[in-house]
């Protein structure tokens, strides 16, 4: 691909506004070096302002999500893209979450351009497990690890009994709950069902990554060793 549609695409300006960033040597070689439009020059050479350039379309990156934030691009309050960088808004291909979390719901969630990268992680047949530490209003009664592994409880309005999950009770009030698919609302769902109400949800790890010494409300792209741990198949 042309640099100028390439760096166009990664959300630096339109293909005018790049061509012009280059002439004015903001974009350079690793040396610092002035490049011209028709330089074939990968990627991780290149520089803006003297930094590396953001992650290509084959990156997956990771977002402590903070509570109080939705992953949708619409809602009028706080969104995840106000924590990515905001060229990253007008990237092609768009960067999009692979799943979702709620407003309230923190943790754990990953984005990625690569769009056959985000199915192999939310399809059913990849089983990728996800795993929610839950924090409940009342204290757990006892049959929630069975009547969650049991592979036939059913949710309000819905056709399809739930695929077996595992619980872990790690409280009176608390548990690790591993999921191996992503239904609206399910972990809430679920301890609705069965009379308790979900106080504080956390989503601590996906496949086998986990978030690390990552901080509330950063982001950072995976190396590929990590990439790696998300599908395990
Ligand atoms: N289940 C929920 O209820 N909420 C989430 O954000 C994720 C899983």
């Amino acid at each position: 691909m042309k640099l100028v549609k390439h760096l166009a695409n990664l959300g630096y300006g339109s293909r005018k506004e790049v061509a012009a960033m280059i002439r004015n040597g903001r974009f350079t070689d690793e040396a610092g070096h002035e490049i011209d439009e028709d330089a074939d020059i990968a990627h991780g050479a290149l520089r803006f302002d003297g930094e590396r350039l953001d992650p290509d379309a084959s990156a997956v990156v990771m977002m402590h999500k903070p509570l109080g934030v939705t992953c949708s691009t619409k809602d009028p309050g706080r969104i995840v893209y106000d924590i990515l960088p905001m060229r990253w808004r007008f990237r092609k291909p768009p960067v999009s979450p692979i799943g979702r979390l709620d407003r309230d719901t923190s943790g754990l969630l990953l984005f990625t351009a690569d769009g056959a990268f985000l199915h192999r992680v939310i399809s059913p047949k990849s089983n990728v497990p996800k795993v929610y530490e839950v924090t409940l209003a009342r204290p757990l009664e006892g049959h929630e690890k069975d009547l969650f592994a049991a592979g036939t409880m059913m949710l309000e309005s819905e056709t399809k009994p739930l695929l077996p999950a595992e619980l872990e009770v790690t409280g009176e009030k608390t548990a690790r709950l591993t999921l191996h698919e992503g239904r609206y609302h399910q972990v809430r769902r679920m301890f609705a069902a069965t009379g308790n109400h979900v106080e504080a949800l956390h989503r601590a790890q996906i496949g086998l990554l986990t978030l690390g010494d990552l901080p509330e409300g950063e982001w950072r792209e995976l190396t590929a060793e990590e990439i790696g741990r998300v599908i395990l198949a």
